[in-house]
């Protein structure tokens, strides 16, 4: 297993992106690994409030860490959008190599305190942070932020002097779930987050964003996509179709084989590969 630090190290030199997909079963990851594999890219496999909520925490992080022990490409485990402190503790111990913090929908110094302290306890054991900035909208795992999602840039040039992510995702129109129309992403302020020197970038809200945007959010310094809505949709739509067979492994397949296609056509626009 790979921390975050590590896979964005490669996504800068090659000035790619690695994908981050959200899972909540034992397909999902190992249809991604089986993408990952083919495509021979890192990837980070994620795992969100929904999943945790569900009961995940308790058997999902043995589910990745048997799969990462045979993979030929590094693998993250990582916990998304975690608000407390405490459930980062406790996904320190069950063996995460990255966790996020969100703390963006708190006051601006709330945020600053609490990312630090986790900074503090997950790097004492060599686990990567993410933090967040201008809160990212969209119901992501049950959890709704109705704020305007744009990053202040004066607030990333005062949190990047003082809290030491490893990661920063930032608000600049992306929203979690599926876009109303195209969406429209402030591509100058990202590029701004970049020149103030901020740690890697990373793209929320991935599913459903056009591969001209996420080519150009790309060469603009975003380093980590996350995609959760368009797996569980691939995985959904193969179980529906092979629902008539009555038969629980075929539909299992079915829904592998259009999620290992998803994962696939996402880490090879992310990887910049034709
Ligand atoms: P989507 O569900 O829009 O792909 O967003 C995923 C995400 O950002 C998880 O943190």
């Amino acid at each position: 297993m790979a921390t975050l630090k590590e896979v964005l190290e490669i996504a800068e030199r090659t000035n790619t992106a690695i994908p981050g997909f959200n899972i909540d079963n034992i397909e999902i990851p190992e249809a991604i690994m089986e993408a990952a594999e083919v495509e021979n890219c890192p990837v980070i496999l994620t795992i969100g409030q929904g999943a945790i909520n569900a009961g995940g925490l308790r058997h999902l992080p043995d589910v990745v860490r048997r799969i990462a022990e045979s993979s030929s490409v590094p693998v993250v485990m990582h916990l998304d959008h975690s608000e407390s402190y405490e459930q980062v503790i406790a996904c320190l111990r069950a063996g995460f190599t990255s966790v996020m913090y969100d703390g963006s929908h708190y006051p601006f110094e709330e945020n600053v305190r609490e990312s630090q302290a986790v900074v503090r306890a997950a790097h004492a054991v060599g686990v990567s942070v993410e933090c967040e900035l201008g809160a990212i909208s969209g119901v992501e795992d049950g959890i709704s932020h109705s704020n305007t999602n744009l990053v202040d840039l004066d607030e990333v040039k005062r949190f990047i002097a003082v809290v030491d992510s490893d990661a920063l995702a930032v608000g600049i129109g992306n929203a979690h779930g599926i876009y109303k129309g195209t969406p429209n992403l402030d591509f100058g302020r990202l590029e701004a987050c970049r020149k103030l020197g901020a740690p890697p970038l990373v793209l929320h809200g991935g599913s459903g964003i056009p591969e001209e945007m996420i080519k150009k959010a790309i060469s603009l310094g975003i380093r980590k996509i996350n995609v959760a809505t368009e797996v569980r949709l691939a995985f959904m739509e193969g179980l529906k179709s092979a629902v008539g067979s009555r038969d629980i492994y075929k539909m299992y397949q079915a829904a592998k084989a259009g999620t290992i296609e998803l994962a696939r056509t996402k880490i090879r626009m992310f990887q910049n590969k034709e």
